[in-house]
């Protein structure tokens, strides 16, 4: 069964991206499986670091990003999509067996136009404003879950905002990672996100949910392994579920923003951010995992 993997937080800039990449890279060579990443941020930072520059216009000069599948199949059966689908992608493949390679669903700068427009169309049935919004968002999120077919995981990047695209990812989503930077303003963004992520409306009906039983798990990101980092972290775990897996502030990981043509090995392309990245793949989806699955 396929396994739908946000990866989440309403912060700007707390490596969403980069920890999706890196984990749909993990869990294809490492755990064998078949990873699609959906780029659901208008940025399309996903998209640019699994296919680089020319890759992402290619896909959009041919109509096949997530806006065009939405726009294109919003009212109709989904059947084979797979031509919006970039097989090839991530730069990352073991020379003999091409293990690591991922697909991608690149992300488009329209998609919340489109989001407008599809809005738009539905509000033609004449129904209230938030049935509509319902409607648009169930909408994609069917979409979204028919790639479930093809894959074992589908990963989710998504925007920082709030747009349709992100509430049904947020929705469909099995397990949801929420990186985040172990700052003073962090606390705040986590509260918000876990509210909306287990549809909650206040801190206290949240408190009621045991960790076992949430979907989601924050992942500090960016450590320079100070005291400070550690006390706030632990403070963040009272309220939150928490990794045990911590990703430091490595040039290594900051380069693996950058995409290049030949394929490598996941210790080329990672360097010494390797042993985080082996501890996180671990813990996220080897046995031991402490994430909740929905029914
Ligand atoms: N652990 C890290 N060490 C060094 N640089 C990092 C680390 N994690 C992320 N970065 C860098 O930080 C920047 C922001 O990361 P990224 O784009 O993944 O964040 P994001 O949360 O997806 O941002 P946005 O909200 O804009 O989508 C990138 O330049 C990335 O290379
Ligand atoms: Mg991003």
């Amino acid at each position: 069964m396929s396994e739908f993997m946000a990866i989440a937080n309403r912060k700007g800039g707390v490596g969403k991206s980069t920890i999706a990449v890196m984990l749909a890279h993990a869990a294809a060579a490492w755990s064998g499986r078949r990873v699609l990443v959906m780029d659901l941020d208008t940025q399309c930072n996903a998209s640019l670091m699994l296919v680089g520059g020319e890759g992402w216009n290619k896909a959009r000069r041919a109509g096949h990003t997530i806006s065009d599948y939405f726009y294109d199949r919003f009212d109709k059966v989904a059947e084979d999509e797979s031509e919006y689908i970039l097989k090839q992608a991530g730069d990352v493949a073991h020379p003999r067996t091409g293990k690591g390679q991922v697909a991608l669903l690149p992300g488009s700068l329209l998609l919340e136009d489109v989001q407008g427009v599809l809005y738009l169309k539905q509000a033609k049935t004449g129904k209230d404003p938030d049935s509509v919004a319902i409607d648009v968002r169930g909408r994609m999120k069917r979409l979204m879950k028919h790639f479930g077919m093809d894959y074992d995981l589908v990963i989710l990047d998504c925007p920082p905002g709030l747009s349709f695209a992100a509430l049904a990812a947020l929705d469909l989503a099995d397990k949801v990672i929420v990186p985040f930077r172990p700052d003073f303003v962090s606390q705040f963004a986590l509260d918000r996100v876990a509210l909306l992520i287990e549809r909650m409306d206040t801190a206290d009906d949240l408190a009621d949910i045991p960790f076992a039983r949430r979907r989601y798990a924050c992942l500090p990101n960016y450590l320079r392994n100070t005291g400070r980092e550690k006390l706030m972290i632990e403070q963040m775990a009272l309220d939150h579920p928490m990794l045990k897996a911590r990703v430091p502030l490595l040039d290594s990981v900051a380069r693996s923003f950058d995409w290049d043509e030949t394929k490598k090995s996941m210790e080329t392309k990672y360097g010494d951010a390797l042993p985080h990245l082996r501890a996180l793949h671990d813990e996220v989806f080897g046995r031991a995992t402490t994430l909740a699955r929905t029914a």
